[in-house]
């Protein structure tokens, strides 16, 4: 069998890899415990939308071709990542309103199991001329036996707004969001997987909070960079995110009283 990946990287408890999440997942020697992932997609294409979108959307920044990053298909994703899952798995897959039926479609039809629909309110809304958008959506799958949350206390909604400073990435998430996920759905030393890692949001939760972490990133500049992130943080210490999750999470509940 040849080289699954073209770089490999051990930072903490995290290992990275650049490559194809299709070649890379296969060859893995540990099967998963979580796996909580925004995934890459096409977005919706042509149209008029003109000087009604912004952020990432203005015209200035996007061509309305409908990519904004590399892609594979949903049917393409499901098969390898319910592969490197262990048999009882939750899986956290993140998407926008559009890809929703698909992403769902696509994951029940390898095996997985929906839980339930999950919502993040990011504040400042994408402006939009058929209401503004402010959400995106998690599909909250499991495979095998399926678990209580940690928190049965949580609402489908978690509110926190974009991460700011990672200009070099069109999509990072924050890390308090991926945070919420991880410490609902898994245990201190459990293995979480990002197949899709981009600014490495995923990897730095699961790092701050004692998981050990897995990621995969075809695009090498990402990979690089997310390398940096996850060293600076290492030298940091990991309280700073862990303060910033938590302070997250009195939010959430507060709002939610
Ligand atoms: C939506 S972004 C993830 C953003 C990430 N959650 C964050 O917080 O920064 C999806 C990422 O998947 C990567 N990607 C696309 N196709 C891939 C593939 N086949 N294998 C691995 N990574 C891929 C893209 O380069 C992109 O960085």
């Amino acid at each position: 069998m040849g080289v699954s990946w073209l770089r490999r990287e051990v930072i903490g408890s995290c290992t990275l890899y650049l490559g194809d999440m299709r070649d890379v997942l296969p060859a893995l020697d540990e099967k998963a415990d979580l796996v909580v992932t925004d995934a890459p997609y096409k977005l919706t294409s042509g149209g008029n939308a003109g000087a009604s979108m912004s952020g990432k959307f203005d015209a200035e920044a996007y061509d309305n071709s409908g990519v904004l990053m590399a892609s594979i298909a949903w049917q393409d994703m499901g098969g390898p990542i319910y592969r490197a899952c262990k048999p009882n798995a939750d899986v956290y897959v993140m998407c926008n309103d559009k890809h929703v039926g698909a992403a769902q479609v696509a994951f029940l039809g390898v095996g997985f199991k929906f839980h339930n629909l999950l919502t993040w309110d990011k504040g400042a809304p994408t402006r939009n001329k058929y209401y503004m958008k402010n959400q995106e959506y998690t599909l909250y799958f499991w495979r095998g036996h399926a678990r209580t949350i940690n928190f049965p206390g949580s609402k489908q909604e978690f509110s926190f707004p974009r991460p700011s400073g990672l200009g070099w990435h069109r999509t990072p998430k924050p890390v308090p969001l991926m945070a919420h996920y991880i410490l609902n759905s898994s245990c201190p030393d459990d293995l979480v997987l990002d197949p899709f890692f981009g600014t490495g949001s995923t990897l730095l939760a699961a790092m701050a909070h004692g998981r050990r972490a897995v990621g995969i990133e075809c695009n090498e500049l990402f990979f690089e960079q997310t390398c940096n992130r996850l060293r600076a943080a290492m030298v940091d210490g990991f309280d700073g995110i862990r303060a910033e999750c938590a302070a997250a999470e009195a939010a959430q509940k507060r709002r939610a009283a």
